[in-house]
């Protein structure tokens, strides 16, 4: 089952397009909460939370979301806000609102609530009646978010993933309540040079972060946090419009880890032609290049400083990387022809992704 109530993503339309059936999308959703409601309801069924996490504790032990709202004013405003406000563990009703994340709750309220504000009677019943923050491993940050989040496809391999491998949990990117982290809203995000000179316009942070699954920072700057050889890469002239918000990150790659190289969505040609479904053939005369060896032989996917994206100043080196054209090898340069053929190859070889009409690819 999928999770996401908002936008469901059009399979093959490319980023330009994207954005604004979001952006559409996003409205509409606003202005419809009766939808966002049937969603929740419709997804409090066993199949969501199918590995139940380990909430044993008697009904006692438990405090109510109730009892948490005074003392954490913001966090349980912006909680009530979002999907997540409206669950409870199917078959146990009295496990709902904070404590389906943190835990039983009621020691610590108690006990927090009897030190009077006291910064030393706080600190010693903290010590003695600790509550699940999300401090410790990865793993068990994870674990307690995907107790519920293991039906869907998106998050299913996230163990298995670099970022988990690499200690990242889903906490990192995502916030239940985002407090601290929300911005000033007047200045959008700004953190990449490009943004200044094109962007899309921005939406204030809290109300972004409700629209875009509970995301943090909207990408790529959530990205670039850790990723600035990316962010680099993205600074290059020719670039996929990532850093202007026209497309994202998560366009070509599953940040909860796939089973493809660089967790990609697909197979990287594949991809690819998800957007430029005209390089996808199948062509009669298929260019193995393209059909074999893929699009990032010749195209940096991220950004470069040569057009087109090629991962070479000169095409002809490009061509020449594998048409050496000694000895049997692949042909050319073909000087035999008797005609010139210095220059860029694809001033002749106009279709070199493939065509069905020449098998040189000459038109
Ligand atoms: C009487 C006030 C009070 C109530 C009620 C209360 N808390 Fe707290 N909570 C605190 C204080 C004080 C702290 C410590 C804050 C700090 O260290 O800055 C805290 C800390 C926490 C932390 C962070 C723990 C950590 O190790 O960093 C979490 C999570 C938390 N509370 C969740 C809850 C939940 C869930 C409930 C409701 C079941 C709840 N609290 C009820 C006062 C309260
Ligand atoms: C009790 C089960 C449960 C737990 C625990 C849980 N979730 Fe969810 N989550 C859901 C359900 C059900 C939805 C769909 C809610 C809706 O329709 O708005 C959801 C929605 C989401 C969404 C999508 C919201 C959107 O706007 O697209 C994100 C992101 C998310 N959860 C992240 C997390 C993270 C991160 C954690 C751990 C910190 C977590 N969830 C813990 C059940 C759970
Ligand atoms: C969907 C899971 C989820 C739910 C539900 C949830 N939280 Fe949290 N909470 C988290 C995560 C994850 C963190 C760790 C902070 C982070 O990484 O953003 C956290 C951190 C906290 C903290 C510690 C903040 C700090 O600065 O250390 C408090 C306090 C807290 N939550 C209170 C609440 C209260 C009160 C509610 C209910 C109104 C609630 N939480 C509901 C996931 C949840
Ligand atoms: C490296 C950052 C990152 C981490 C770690 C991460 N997510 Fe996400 N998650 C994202 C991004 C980015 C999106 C939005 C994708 C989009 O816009 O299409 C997202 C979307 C989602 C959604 C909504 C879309 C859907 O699949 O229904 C859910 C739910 C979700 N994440 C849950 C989780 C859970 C649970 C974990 C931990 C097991 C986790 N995420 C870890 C970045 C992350
Ligand atoms: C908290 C830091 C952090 C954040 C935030 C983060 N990453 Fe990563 N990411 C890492 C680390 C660490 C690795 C593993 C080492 C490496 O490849 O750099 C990694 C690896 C990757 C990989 C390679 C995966 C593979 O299987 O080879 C991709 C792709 C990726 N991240 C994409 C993203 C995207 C997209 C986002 C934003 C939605 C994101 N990351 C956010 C830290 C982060
Ligand atoms: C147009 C599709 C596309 C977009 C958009 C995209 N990537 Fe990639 N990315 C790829 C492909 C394809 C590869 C694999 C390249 C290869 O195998 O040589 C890759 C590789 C990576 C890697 C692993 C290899 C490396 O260079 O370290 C990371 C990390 C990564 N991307 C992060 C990101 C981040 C972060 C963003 C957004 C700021 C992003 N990507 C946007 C297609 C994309
Ligand atoms: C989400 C849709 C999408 C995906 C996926 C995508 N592209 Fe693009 N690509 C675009 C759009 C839109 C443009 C042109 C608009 C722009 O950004 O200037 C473009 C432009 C290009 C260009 C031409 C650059 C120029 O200077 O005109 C090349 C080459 C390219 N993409 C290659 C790739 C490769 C290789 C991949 C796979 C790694 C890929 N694209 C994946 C949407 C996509
Ligand atoms: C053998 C090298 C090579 C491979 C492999 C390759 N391309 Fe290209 N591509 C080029 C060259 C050279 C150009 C520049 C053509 C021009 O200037 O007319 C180009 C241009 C493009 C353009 C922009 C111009 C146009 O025709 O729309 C896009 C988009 C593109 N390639 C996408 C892809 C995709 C997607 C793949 C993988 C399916 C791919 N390329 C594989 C060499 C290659
Ligand atoms: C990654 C290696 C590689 C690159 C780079 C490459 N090609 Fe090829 N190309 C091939 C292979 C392999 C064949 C099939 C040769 C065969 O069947 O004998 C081929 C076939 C061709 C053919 C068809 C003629 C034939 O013998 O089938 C032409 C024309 C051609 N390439 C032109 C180009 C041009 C122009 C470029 C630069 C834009 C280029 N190639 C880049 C590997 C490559
Ligand atoms: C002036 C136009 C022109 C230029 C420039 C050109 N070619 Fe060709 N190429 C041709 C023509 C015409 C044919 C078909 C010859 C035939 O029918 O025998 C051909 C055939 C080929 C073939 C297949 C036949 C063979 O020789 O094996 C390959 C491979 C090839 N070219 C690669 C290249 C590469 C690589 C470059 C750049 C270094 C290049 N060409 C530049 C016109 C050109």
């Amino acid at each position: 089952m999928r999770l996401q109530p908002f936008a469901g993503k059009p399979a093959a339309s490319p980023g330009l397009f994207r954005a604004l059936i979001a952006a559409i999308a996003m409205f509409a959703f606003m202005a419809a909460p009766s939808f966002a409601q049937k969603r929740t309801e419709s997804l409090q069924g066993p199949s969501v939370a199918s590995r139940t996490p380990d909430y044993d504790a008697p009904a006692s032990e438990f405090a109510g979301p109730e009892a948490c709202k005074d003392c954490h004013k913001n966090e349980f405003i912006q909680y009530e806000k979002t999907g997540h406000a409206k669950l409870s563990f199917p078959g146990k009703d009295y496990i709902h609102g904070c404590e389906t994340c943190h835990g039983p709750g009621k020691a610590h309220s108690d006990s927090v609530q009897a030190a009077h504000g006291d910064d030393a009677d706080i600190a010693k019943a903290m010590a003695a009646h600790p509550i699940f923050a999300f401090k410790g491993k990865a793993e068990e940050n994870a674990s307690r978010c995907l107790s519920c989040h293991v039906s869907s496809k998106q998050q299913s391999l996230f163990d298995h993933s670099e970022h988990a491998g690499h200690g990242i949990s889903c906490n990192q990117c995502h916030s239940a309540h985002l407090v601290d982290e929300v911005k000033d809203a007047a200045k959008g995000d700004m953190t990449h040079p490009q943004g200044y000179f094109f962007q899309l316009p921005q939406i204030a942070d809290e109300n972004r972060w409700r629209h875009n699954s509970m995301l943090k920072r909207a990408e790529p700057a959530l990205c670039y946090d850790c990723h600035q050889t990316i962010q680099a890469q993205f600074a290059q002239p020719e670039h996929h419009r990532v850093p202007e918000g026209l497309m994202k990150c998560s366009d070509c790659h599953n940040p909860h880890g796939s089973e493809n190289v660089a967790a990609l969505n697909k197979s990287v040609s594949e991809t690819c032609v998800n957007c430029h479904v005209e390089k996808r053939g199948p062509f009669v005369f298929e260019h193995p290049a393209v059909k074999v060896e893929g699009c990032v032989t010749c195209h940096n996917p991220h950004g470069s400083s040569n057009r087109m994206l090629l991962v070479r100043r000169e095409g002809r080196q490009l061509c020449l990387q594998c048409h050496t054209g000694f000895h049997g090898q692949l042909g050319a340069p073909h000087g035999k022809l008797g005609f010139q053929t210095s220059g860029e190859c694809i001033r002749c070889h106009v279709t070199v992704h493939g065509s069905s009409l020449d098998p040189n690819f000459l038109r």
